[in-house]
């Protein structure tokens, strides 16, 4: 049921604001999906950006919405929901007062407070809210990937929320969840009976899921460096992924139900010790090279630092250790400046038991269900059919077609919309839990120590390939590899 709502955005001018949410609120706004009264209240620390801050939110909507969707009329109509707001959000002297003298009769309303900020401000903000008697039952607080940096910092942040928010009014953002085809991954799995029976290493021999990036570090050098690709990807999306690929069906597709079976399949993760990294982790950095024509910096050039051994690739063969997935490799790619931007999900099932094909020249290729969330959404079933008007013993492969591209709307739903609606809506389904984020945390934990700890320089790979050729080595058998759906 929709609610009249105040969204307050901490850190209303940084980049995940402007680039974001602030689209993310327009198209939902569009889309008649904000209740007449409801506000967004911005909120920055300086001065100069409180003065200008409508005209920031324009600019930014113009740049990050698609032309035929930015007007000056829908910006007007859109501007009237928009409250600028002045304040510190750790001195609590500094705005907090006349804040929230702004929430006065609207107390019965949803309130989703968006820590679009670093988390070292979370515990002060909360403070504050909590002084200031803003948290009501109704109030929800929203926080971004990746929570901390490892096992005991995120254990930290989730203490300190915890003090002030129930578990069920903490909304930990995944982006990746709100995509359009990951909503369609549950429904393929869980509405055809089709899959029902082949969901398993019975039928399946390996799963690939990958995303890769054609962008550098988009002026983020000072995170990305302290963090990168593990912390920045694995820990949070590619899990995330995996787990939904890999998950039991919930009894009911509701938070606790889908939490429940991610759970389990990030426990049953089998631990990497030691030994098992150098063999199944391989971690890279990107140099110079020529991306969709382009000849870009290397990583180090990009940072304008010469010493740093922090990897923006990593692939990793992973087992999940339960009877359904007994044996099945997952292998796991993510990268920045890689060939093209593109993330997918592949399930790549056994070999025909017999081939009744003997004299064929070409080989039965595999069966393989794709499903791709970038650049393009669709789901494709890769089959062996007869080839037309040819002789009966000659086959080749085929595929069925799901493209969701063209199924087109006025406003495409971006996949913070999606989640930003929920959280508005009261619904965390698609929202990680606390013991999530540890399981993952958990799992990750001892790769980068080791990495650490033995000092391990990442393999470096030419911006615009697929990675380091490392990475195919993680591939048992010489006929298969990662595949390149684009
Ligand atoms: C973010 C990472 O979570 O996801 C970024 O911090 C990355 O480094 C981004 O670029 C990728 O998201 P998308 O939706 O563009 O694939």
């Amino acid at each position: 049921m929709k609610q009249v709502f105040d969204l307050v955005i901490f850190g209303g001018t940084g980049d995940l604001s402007m680039r974001k949410l602030m689209p993310a609120m327009y198209y939902a706004f569009h889309q008649k999906k904000c209740i007449d009264g409801s506000r967004i209240l911005v909120c920055c620390r300086k001065q100069s950006d409180f003065d200008s801050l409508k005209d920031q939110i324009k600019a930014a909507l113009k740049s990050y919405t698609k032309t035929s969707e930015f007007s000056e009329e829908r910006w007007q109509s859109f501007s009237q929901l928009l409250v600028p707001v002045l304040l510190d959000l750790i001195d609590i002297e500094k705005g907090w007062q006349a804040f929230a003298d702004l929430f006065e009769g609207r107390e019965e309303l949803v309130r989703v407070f968006y820590l679009a900020v670093m988390p070292s401000i979370y515990g002060a903000c909360c403070e504050n809210l909590s002084q200031k008697d803003l948290i009501t039952p109704s109030s929800r607080i929203v926080v971004e990937k990746p929570l901390g940096y490892d096992h005991e910092t995120a254990e930290e942040i989730n203490e300190t929320m915890a003090n002030f928010f129930q578990e069920n009014q903490i909304y930990r953002i995944d982006h990746y969840l709100g995509k359009e085809t990951v909503q369609n991954l549950l429904a393929l799995r869980f509405s055809n009976f089709l899959f029902e029976n082949i969901w398993d290493c019975k039928a399946i021999d390996h799963i690939q899921i990958s995303i890769g990036e054609q962008v550098g570090l988009e002026g983020r050098a000072g995170f990305y460096d302290g963090a990168g690709a593990m912390r920045d990807m694995v820990q949070n999306h590619l899990l995330q992924l995996l787990c939904l690929v890999a998950m039991e069906s919930p009894n009911k597709l509701q938070a606790d139900d889908v939490r429940i079976e991610k759970i389990k399949v990030l426990k049953a993760l089998k631990p990497m010790l030691d030994e098992h990294i150098d063999k199944n982790v391989v971690r890279g950095q990107y140099v110079s090279g020529s991306v969709n024509g382009e000849i870009v910096p290397g990583y180090l050039d990009e940072l304008g630092d010469h010493e740093s051994n922090t990897e923006t690739f990593v692939a990793i063969r992973a087992f999940i250790e339960n009877w359904r997935w007994a044996g099945v490799p997952f292998y796991l790619r993510t990268g920045k400046r890689l060939k093209h931007r593109s993330a997918e999900i592949i399930v790549q099932f056994k070999d025909v038991t017999h081939n009744v094909y003997p004299d064929i020249n070409q080989k039965l290729k595999p069966n393989r269900l794709i499903i791709q969330l970038q650049p393009d959404e669709k789901i494709q079933l890769q089959l062996m059919a007869k080839d037309i008007g040819k002789e009966d013993n000659v086959l080749k492969p085929m595929t069925l077609n799901l493209d969701f591209s063209t199924q087109n709307s006025d406003f495409k739903t971006t996949a913070y919309q999606r989640l930003l609606m929920d959280a508005i809506d009261g619904n965390s389904t698609l929202f990680i839990h606390r013991d999530e984020v540890k399981a993952a945390w958990r799992w990750v934990d001892p790769i980068i120590e080791h990495w650490q700890e033995t000092n391990n320089k990442p393999e470096l790979y030419k911006a615009g390939t697929w990675g380091p050729a490392k990475a195919d080595d993680l591939f048992k058998r010489k006929s298969q590899g990662w595949i390149d759906i684009t």
